[in-house]
């Protein structure tokens, strides 16, 4: 049986590189969203909603109804929009089920108790490995593929794969294996996972850095991730690229919001609540970074 084609326009945020996804059923006009932005200035403590207003754009003018909003993992380089796009349009905001680890080590670096606290309620849904949700008349495989942190999820529509913070363009490379709970040798496992779907498979990146010599891409194909991913081409054993993304991490800072994006984050994009003066208050932890892996 044929399985239509789904559509899909990509939206990239110069700010912080990431790009978001708009996908749907042509037939049905059910729509998923996958990792939308919410804008923050981090010297004004300012958040603005001009990503979200362009996911909001395409939902309208394509007549989409959503149905879900999708986050491949925590981010630890952008709010997340979720919460918001879910005020303005609806549907479920669904993410990997090993965001329980994720959220428990950070509400510990950020001291969040009682109501405070995250939980599996931060979520509508939260996905197992080899789920499979439906939108409109095509199906959505959530793939768990972990390493960048422990909960990432990739998910897979016929032959279009949004595989989040696993493998950049070719050019590029792959993500850091640093964070809290990240893994080098289970990102490797998990990449291999991925570029063991059909060649032509479409590979749907999460972020784009463009170096100066192009503009920014988000899609490539396993084919061409197997012939020319910097980092983990066909022939790299995981050994290599453990070496390779270890030391490479060892030269990367903090992303510059991380510590403003992991509070939001594991709250399912929900802002904190405003204090008695009508105030909402984000928390940085001092010399702490570094010492709350999960689990
Ligand atoms: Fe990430």
């Amino acid at each position: 049986m044929d399985t239509p084609a789904a559509a899909i326009r990509a939206f990239h945020d110069t700010a912080t590189g990431t790009v978001s996804y708009v996908v749907w059923d042509r037939a049905t006009r059910r729509a998923a969203a996958i990792d939308p932005v919410l804008d923050f200035d981090a010297a004004s403590g300012r958040t603005a909603t001009r990503s979200v207003e362009r996911l909001l754009a395409c939902l309208r003018e394509e007549g989409l109804a959503l149905d879900w909003i999708l986050e491949t993992h925590a981010h630890a380089d952008h709010l997340s929009g979720a919460r918001h796009l879910q005020t303005q349009a609806g549907g479920r905001i669904a993410i990997g089920e090993h965001i329980r680890e994720v959220q428990a080590g950070f509400a510990r670096l950020f001291n969040m108790r009682g109501s405070q606290a995250p939980g599996a309620e931060a979520f509508d849904r939260l996905l197992r490995d080899g789920e499979t949700i439906e939108l409109g008349g095509l199906r959505i495989e959530a793939l768990w593929v972990p390493g960048h942190t422990p909960a990432d999820m990739a998910y897979r529509i016929g032959d279009d794969v949004f595989v989040g913070d696993t493998l950049f363009m070719p050019d590029l490379g792959t993500a850091r294996a640093d964070f809290p709970g990240g893994d080098a040798h289970r990102l490797y496992r998990s990449i291999r996972r991925l570029l063991d779907l059909p060649p032509h498979t479409a590979i749907h990146v999460c972020h784009d850095y463009p170096p100066p010599s192009r503009g920014p891409q988000w899609r490539s194909t396993v084919a061409e991730q197997r012939a020319r991913n910097i980092h983990v081409h066909d022939g790299v054993d995981e050994a290599a690229f453990v070496a390779l993304r270890t030391a490479r991490d060892a030269t990367l800072g903090a992303p510059a919001l991380i510590l403003p994006s992991l509070q939001i984050n594991i709250h399912g994009g929900r802002l904190p609540a405003a204090e008695d003066n009508g105030i909402a208050y984000l928390r940085i932890p001092v010399d702490a970074l570094g010492a709350a892996a999960p689990g």
